[in-house]
């Protein structure tokens, strides 16, 4: 199926572009009436993940409603966990709760290396129903957690400000977190290329809890599974998005990858100049941005737009849209891009 709008797929490439691609982490979620709706009618976010039609459904949401140029697929980065043994419950306003962890050899025994095929296979349905109802319009992109953040929920069983147990477990028991980081990434490697054949035509890694670790814990327990993830799918273009591992973007000039996402804590020159000018930069603007007014936000973005300049960049937030964003400041940031992208055209 040839794409209509390729702009994404393009600009990571490092292709020329008519204008900079925009899409939002975290645009189809709860910022959206419509999504809520959805959802409110369910038992609750996993039925959601777990039911294809749905999920496409609301993965296409952000695409009518905001007219971003890309979808993502609605599912979640602990879907991997739950697939090796290791189940999660969304709970309300709390968030993720794994009532099991894993701390010790014998609980590493209850893990498996998942088959995609087996044991994911509702998120394969949910790409293919999207590509399909999709039909070229825009890219779709399948994701995945970087080994060292699944390695952190799995570990610490919820969502916590130090991740202490989890980063505690680098210096107590390195052996056991190699192992474990070892089946996660056997996981997610069959997952991602799954993704691929059944539709994905880019994959994002999200390392969400890059930012804690210390740089050489980080070269030890995250880079070399990254790595080999990247080394492994090589027929779209790869993302890789590490919050706050802005000790590490040098590294990141090294990996088999397309695309480096940064976050608002990242500066743009900077950064350009430790990855280097062969990878398409993502991001970084704040997501409080959104919280202000829309002659704020138009001239925010295009000061971003200017320094990241029109080329090798495709335009995101820093890390996930806040679930109480009003969705009209959502669209006059993604009008501002795509606007400032056909004046410089039009300007020559
Ligand atoms: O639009 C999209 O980006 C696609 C869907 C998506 C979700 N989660 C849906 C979701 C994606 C790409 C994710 C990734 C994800 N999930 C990450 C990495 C990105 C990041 O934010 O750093 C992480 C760390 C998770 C784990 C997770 N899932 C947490 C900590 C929470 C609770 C906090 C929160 O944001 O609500 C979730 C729940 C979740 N995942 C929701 C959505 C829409 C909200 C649940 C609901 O609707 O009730």
């Amino acid at each position: 199926m040839q794409l209509k709008n390729d702009l994404l797929i393009r600009a990571a490439r490092g292709e020329a572009v008519e204008r900079t691609p925009v899409w939002l982490m975290r645009q189809a979620g709860r910022i959206l009436p419509e999504y809520r709706a959805v959802r409110n009618s369910l038992s609750g976010f996993k039925e959601l993940v777990e039911t294809p039609d749905l999920a496409a459904e609301v993965t296409i949401q952000p695409v009518d409603i905001l007219d971003v140029d890309a979808a993502i697929i609605f599912s979640d980065i602990l879907v991997v966990p739950e697939a090796m043994g290791c189940t999660y419950e969304m709970v309300e306003k709390r968030g993720p709760l794994f009532p099991k962890t894993i701390r010790t050899e014998e609980d590493l025994k209850r893990l498996r290396v998942a088959d995609p095929h087996e044991h994911l296979h509702y998120v394969l349905d949910a790409i293919k129903v999207t590509k399909r109802a999709l039909n070229g319009r825009v890219p779709l992109i399948g994701f995945a957690g970087a080994p060292w953040t699944i390695l952190a929920y799995m570990v610490e069983g919820s969502g916590s400000k130090t991740f202490s147990h989890a980063r505690g477990m680098l210096y107590t028991n390195p052996k056991l977190a190699h192992q474990l980081l070892r089946m996660i990434t056997d996981t997610t490697i069959a997952y991602l290329q799954a993704q691929v054949e059944a539709g994905a035509n880019l994959i994002q890694v999200f390392d969400s809890w890059a930012g804690i670790l210390s740089p050489a814990h980080y070269r030890e327990f995250s880079l070399p599974y990254i790595s080999e993830i990247c080394n492994a799918i090589r027929n779209v273009p790869v993302t890789v998005f590490a919050k706050g591992a802005f000790f590490a973007l040098e590294d990141f000039s090294k990996l088999n990858c397309e695309t480096i996402g940064l976050d608002w804590n990242m500066d743009i020159k900077t950064s350009r100049v430790q990855v280097g000018p062969n990878k398409t930069l993502q991001g970084n603007m704040d997501p409080c941005l959104l919280y202000s007014s829309f002659d704020t936000i138009q001239h925010e973005t295009i000061k971003m737009l200017k320094e990241f300049g029109p080329q090798r960049h495709i335009a995101n937030l820093g890390h996930g849209v806040y679930p109480d964003t009003d969705p009209e400041k959502v669209k006059c940031f993604v009008q501002t891009v795509k606007e400032y992208g056909s004046l410089a055209l039009g300007n020559g």
